[in-house]
């Protein structure tokens, strides 16, 4: 799609509109080998080689953002009153359309993905795609061998049932911590399903999505990129999971 050069590289994450026009100034983005004029100049990314700093431009029609999402803030694009995880994006992703794809609960930390791709958002999100999403709670009390059984059958709760999913002890000090694997995203779904097993969820964290691990790197409220194709690690393992719980 042929669009002005400083919005193709802002939705690219490149910079602001003001950082994109300072690179252009100095010469450092290259058209085709030319160094650009005018950072409003048309530029075609399917057809045109576009460099920056010395690194050429991978076009990619739709972004993917990991977050480490940190405690107090919602999953969600606007409220009124509270912080939203898009309020902790760098400037360089505002005005994306970017969404989270999914919800955690206000208190709960770990892997969030942004993106603007609503149909990626849709599959991944859709029970019948099957992925698993993996957590890490600490509890009020240690997991017991039964609480592992109850859970690999399905739980059925205030006229709920659960899916079977899978519960394993966690390294922890004190014992009370556990990870569980579930293939739903009810609300409050891992909370709920510890309640029901006469326990209570102190904290949560996810740790991955599919075969996309949380970056341990990334500090709470930071975001990366996703790699190209790395957003596609989401599907792995999806019916395998299916068939092991
Ligand atoms: N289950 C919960 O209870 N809360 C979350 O945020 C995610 C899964």
């Amino acid at each position: 799609m042929i669009q002005r050069l400083d919005k193709l590289l802002g939705s690219q994450g490149m910079g602001s509109r003001k950082e994109i026009a300072r690179l252009v100034r100095r010469g450092c983005v290259l058209v085709d080998g030319a160094p650009a004029g005018d950072p409003a100049q048309k530029v075609d990314p399917q057809s045109q080689q576009i460099v920056v700093s010395g690194k050429p431009v991978v076009y990619r029609e739709h972004l993917y953002l990991m977050m480490n999402k940190p405690a107090g803030v919602l999953s969600a694009t606007e409220d009124s009153r509270q912080r939203t995880v898009l309020d902790l994006l760098p400037p360089e992703f505002d005005r994306r359309g970017l969404f989270p794809a999914g919800r955690l609960d206000k208190d709960t930390t770990g892997l969030l993905l942004l993106t603007d791709d609503g149909a990626f958002a849709h599959r991944m999100l859709s029970p019948r795609s099957h992925v698993f999403k993996r957590y890490r709670a600490t509890l009020e009390r240690a997991v017991t061998p039964e609480d592992v059984a109850l859970f690999a059958r399905g739980i059925t709760a205030g006229g709920e049932t659960f899916v079977p999913a899978r519960l394993f002890p966690a390294e922890d000090p004190a014992g009370k911590a556990a990870f569980v694997e579930i293939r739903e995203g009810k609300f409050h779904q891992v909370k709920r399903m510890f309640e029901a097993a006469g326990n209570r969820v102190l904290a949560l964290h996810r740790c991955a999505i599919g075969g996309l691990v949380l970056d341990e790197d990334l500090a709470p409220g930071a975001v990366r990129l996703l790699e190209e194709n790395e957003e596609k690690q989401v599907f792995i393992g999806q019916n395998q999971q299916k068939q092991e719980i």
